[in-house]
């Protein structure tokens, strides 16, 4: 994380490898990010709260489809075992101290009474706490990144603490193995002062805009080439600024098809190409772009005739595992330039934007029958539609939340594991925001 607030760096003693003049109105905030290699994998970050000696870093979703901030308290809960709604069920395990905060220890909290109740995934996922905590909040960049990026913190950030969680999962009656469940998730949604449930903060991005760290409501996402072997693919979030140097050709305003309600950011359906064959899809849906998703969903009615075509247009290529996408051949023999190409209509009209994801980037270790059958399977499949973390890995997403603005360009474009480039960096002031077509 790169901040430009000086005075902050000064007093926490952060270092920067590099320094950038700036405004005195302008500073942002860079937040690398990850899609690390596992069938599960959303759009990560690597987190430590707080200033306790025993802290670990923690795995948190930086997630556009939800809108509040949470990670685990001490001793939190995690119950599951039944499949009726809002019933714990009869097993339940202890969140390990390494993914867990304990405010107490940390001499830089300010705890609130605050209960929080947050419901993901259609209420398969219910997660409570009845504490708010501000504290330093600290990015952890991999040490391979580029040496334009360093580990720094942000104090003062609110997290809620949950310390309970009901995940609707049936159990066998062994109550093993254990599920796999979330060890936090940033929201990051535009904020919609509502009555709403679904927005209760606590609201990252808002508080940042609201606390003059950055000045503008701004979002930028982006990820970099991807590695030669299928593993993490890295890439970098950043608010209040954009980095010119993460996309290639323009930037391509697109139209914010929102409706009241709905909890995030979302776009009309693309036509979609494979193997040279231009789909456009048949379903009646708009499209959530949703980097706390681990797959993409494609608007083809799953009884309609299309998705067949898809699979038999790709000549062989793609099979349909029951909805999933299965590459015949392994992973590692899916060829490098092989894309998923979506071409989405600009909110000017003549304007499109043309989005390539390489398919080996929708490989992620995702397996059936022991993945001895010959087909990868991918974080891709037929029906619905979402633009989950496969997607982020192609595209760069810009968001201006003040403007009401959406925008994208061709992604995947820079060095692995490079970040945020001080020469490319341009930082938004009061009223500034990026360029769009
Ligand atoms: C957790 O599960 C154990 C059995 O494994 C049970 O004895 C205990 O009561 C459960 N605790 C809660 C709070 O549900
Ligand atoms: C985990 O944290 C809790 C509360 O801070 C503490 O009681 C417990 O001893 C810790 N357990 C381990 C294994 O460190
Ligand atoms: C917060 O909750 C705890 C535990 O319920 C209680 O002991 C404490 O007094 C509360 N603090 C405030 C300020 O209400
Ligand atoms: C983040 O944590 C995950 C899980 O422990 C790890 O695989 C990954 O390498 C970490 N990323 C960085 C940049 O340290
Ligand atoms: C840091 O970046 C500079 C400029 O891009 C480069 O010349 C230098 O080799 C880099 N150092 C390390 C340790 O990567
Ligand atoms: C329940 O399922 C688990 C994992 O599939 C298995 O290991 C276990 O033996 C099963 N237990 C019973 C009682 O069927
Ligand atoms: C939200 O609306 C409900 C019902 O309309 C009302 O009971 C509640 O007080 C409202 N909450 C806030 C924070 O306005
Ligand atoms: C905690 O953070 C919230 C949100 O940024 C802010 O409104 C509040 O003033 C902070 N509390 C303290 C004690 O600084
Ligand atoms: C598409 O869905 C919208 C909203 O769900 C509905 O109003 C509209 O009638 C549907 N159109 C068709 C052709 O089914
Ligand atoms: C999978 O590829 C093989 C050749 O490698 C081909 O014979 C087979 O028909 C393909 N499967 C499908 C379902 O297209
Ligand atoms: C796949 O997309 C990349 C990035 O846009 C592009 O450079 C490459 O040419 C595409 N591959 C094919 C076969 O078109
Ligand atoms: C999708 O293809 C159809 C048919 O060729 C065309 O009318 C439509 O404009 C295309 N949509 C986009 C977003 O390119």
């Amino acid at each position: 994380m790169l901040r430009s607030a000086l005075n902050l760096a000064t007093l926490l003693g952060l270092s920067t490898a590099f320094s950038i003049s700036h405004r005195q109105d302008a500073s942002y905030i860079y937040i690398p990010i990850e899609f690390l290699y596992g069938a599960d994998s959303r759009v990560t970050t690597n987190i430590t709260f707080g200033s306790s000696p025993s802290s670990h870093p923690i795995t948190v979703v930086m997630d556009t489809g939800s809108a509040n901030a949470w990670i685990w308290q001490s001793g939190a809960l995690v119950h599951w075992g039944s499949p009726y709604l809002f019933d714990p069920g009869p097993c339940n395990l202890t969140v390990p101290n390494t993914t867990t905060y304990n405010p107490a220890l940390s001499l830089t909290s300010h705890t609130q009474n605050i209960s929080s109740e947050y419901v993901y995934a259609g209420n398969s996922k219910i997660v409570q706490g009845n504490l708010y905590s501000n504290d330093t909040l600290t990015f952890l960049s991999s040490p391979t990144a580029s040496n334009t990026t360093s580990t720094s913190s942000i104090p003062n950030i609110q997290l809620a603490l949950e310390n309970s969680a009901i995940l609707r999962l049936r159990d066998n009656g062994s109550c093993a193995p254990p599920p796999s469940y979330d060890k936090g998730i940033i929201g990051l949604s535009p904020y919609i002062p509502t009555n709403s449930t679904a927005i209760q903060g606590p609201s990252f991005r808002q508080n940042l805009f609201s606390a003059s760290r950055i000045k503008a409501k701004t979002m930028v996402t982006w990820f970099n080439a991807p590695p030669s072997t299928l593993s993490t693919l890295s890439g970098g979030l950043l608010l209040g600024a954009i980095d010119t140097s993460k996309f290639s050709g323009p930037l391509v305003r697109v139209q914010n098809v929102v409706e009241s309600g709905q909890v995030g950011y979302y776009i009309a359906k693309p036509n979609i190409t494979f193997n040279g064959q231009e789909l456009v899809p048949d379903q009646n849906t708009t499209c959530l772009l949703d980097s706390g998703t681990h797959a993409d969903y494609l608007p083809f009615a799953p009884l309609s005739a299309l998705p067949s075509r898809f699979f038999n247009s790709s000549g062989g290529q793609l099979v349909d595992e029951n909805g999933v996408v299965g590459y015949n051949g392994t992973c590692d023999s899916i060829p490098r330039d092989l894309n998923l190409t979506y071409t989405f209509g600009g909110f000017t009209s003549g304007k499109t934007i043309k989005i390539d994801v390489p398919l080996r980037n929708y490989a992620r270790g995702a397996m059936l029958n022991g993945g001895d059958d010959g087909v990868c399977l991918l974080n891709l499949e037929v029906g619905g539609c979402t633009f989950g973390a496969p997607f982020y890995s192609g595209a760069v997403v810009a968001v201006d939340d003040e403007r009401g603005v959406l925008a994208l360009a061709r992604g995947g474009v820079s060095k692995d594991g490079s970040g945020a480039d001080a020469a490319s960096l341009k930082i938004f002031g009061t009223g500034e925001t990026f360029d769009f077509v």
